[in-house]
């Protein structure tokens, strides 16, 4: 199957998603015995992913490869399993459940809204815009305040000219090592080590933004450690270092790890576990239905965590999920409420080739005002 994957790099999901329509749902992705690429069982089966994620957790560890794979993610959560994983599970359990940071998390995604995203929108309107690239400014920014307490501004307030907005070099890093971090899984492992050491390809633009990303990190822990005492108490770096220092860590580099797993988190993850299956829901699952989730009663049909697997399921579901959806919810509210949106006519929406799942051309849409 290798070379095929090889041959059909751009476009990985459609030959994965034929692949697993005809082998029934599960395959053996296998690469030639030279290459020392692992074999891997591919699955789109609910009760497979029940079997693996709940059912025989225990013996479904990310293991080593896996940790060479995202190396970037460091001792963090992503990366870690058995004891070191459930204390650290604990530790983001105990950070996000707090209730005065879900208050200033709400009042954060608010005030966004009302001086950045609505404002922003109400400047565009009639014009096209990418409403990905929009958005991912906007949980970026909210992702980065929850956890240092400032907005890094991906996002601008009060944006009212018509410059377009400038790219954002850490978040344009987070999306480069993504690329790179998917390449890994089909690429020979002697042929990405041999690049990363040669230091040519994904792996050189993989390596320039890790430790892009890494310095402006230290730079924002270093900030905060010698910042004037008006912190915000609910941003969550305060109880990272206090956990770090509880678990005798090197504080710089616990900090580092933590931040770049919250980070890579709230950025959409390793969602690329979402499989649009026939099997799975139906004949008529490429149309845009979500009355799907709604019952004849008007109530939400309960869809089993396995079966709809963007968060995770089993004992490493995804841990930010609700705040997730108090964020989703309070954007598509404001948004919805005073802008019409509408697909640009013939823009073509298509997956960019990475862990995370995204869209390769961005999504350009059309905004209106409502007249109410
Ligand atoms: C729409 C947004 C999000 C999606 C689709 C999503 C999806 C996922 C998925 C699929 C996993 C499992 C990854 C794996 O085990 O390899 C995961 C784990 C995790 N997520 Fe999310 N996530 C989202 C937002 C967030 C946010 C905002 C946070 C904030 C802190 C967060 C924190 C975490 C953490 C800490 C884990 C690791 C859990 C563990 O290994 O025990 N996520 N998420």
């Amino acid at each position: 199957m290798l070379p095929s994957v090889l041959l059909n790099q751009s476009n990985i999901h459609d030959l994965l998603t034929l692949r697993l329509k005809h082998y029934g749902g599960t395959f053996d992705f296998k690469g030639p015995w030279f290459t020392n690429v692992a074999s891997f069982i591919i699955t789109s089966d609910p009760m497979n992913v029940h079997h693996i994620t709940s059912k025989n957790f225990s013996n479904y560890g990310k293991g080593s490869d896996f940790n060479e794979i995202f190396e970037v993610l460091g001792d963090g959560i992503f990366n870690l399993d058995s004891n070191e994983w459930k204390q650290e599970r604990e530790m983001f359990h105990s950070l996000l459940k707090r209730k005065s940071f879900k208050i200033f998390l709400e009042q954060n995604i608010q005030k966004k809204l009302e001086n950045s995203l609505l404002p922003f929108l109400e400047n565009h309107a009639t014009k096209i815009i990418d409403l990905q690239d929009i958005l991912g400014r906007f949980t970026f920014d909210i992702s980065f305040n929850s956890i240092f307490g400032f907005d890094p501004n991906c996002l601008p307030y009060n944006y009212c000219n018509e410059i377009e907005l400038p790219e954002i070099r850490f978040v344009k890093a987070i999306s480069e090592i993504e690329d790179m971090l998917f390449s890994r899984h089909y690429i020979p492992k002697c042929i990405w080590k041999l690049q990363k050491w040669l230091n040519i390809g994904k792996e050189k633009k993989g390596k320039v933004a890790q430790e892009n990303l890494y310095q402006f990190l230290y730079k924002c822990i270093e900030v905060y450690y010698k910042g004037d005492d008006d912190k915000s108490d609910s941003s969550l770096i305060k109880e990272i270092m206090m956990e770090g220092l509880r678990k005798e860590k090197m504080l710089e580099r616990y900090v580092r790890d933590t931040v770049v797993n919250i980070l890579f988190a709230g950025n959409g993850t390793v969602s690329t576990g979402l499989s649009w299956m026939e099997q799975t829901w139906g004949v008529d699952c490429l149309e845009f239905k979500p009355e799907r989730w709604i019952s004849d009663r008007g109530e939400i049909k309960h869809v089993p965590s396995y079966k709809f697997i963007a968060f995770n399921a089993g004992p490493r579901k995804c841990v930010g999920k609700d705040i997730s959806f108090v964020q989703i919810k309070m954007i598509a509210v404001a948004m919805l409420w005073k802008f019409q949106i509408q697909v640009v006519e013939g823009h073509s929406v298509i997956p960019r080739v990475a862990v995370g799942l995204s869209m390769k051309h961005g999504l350009k849409v059309k905004v209106n005002k409502r007249s109410i």
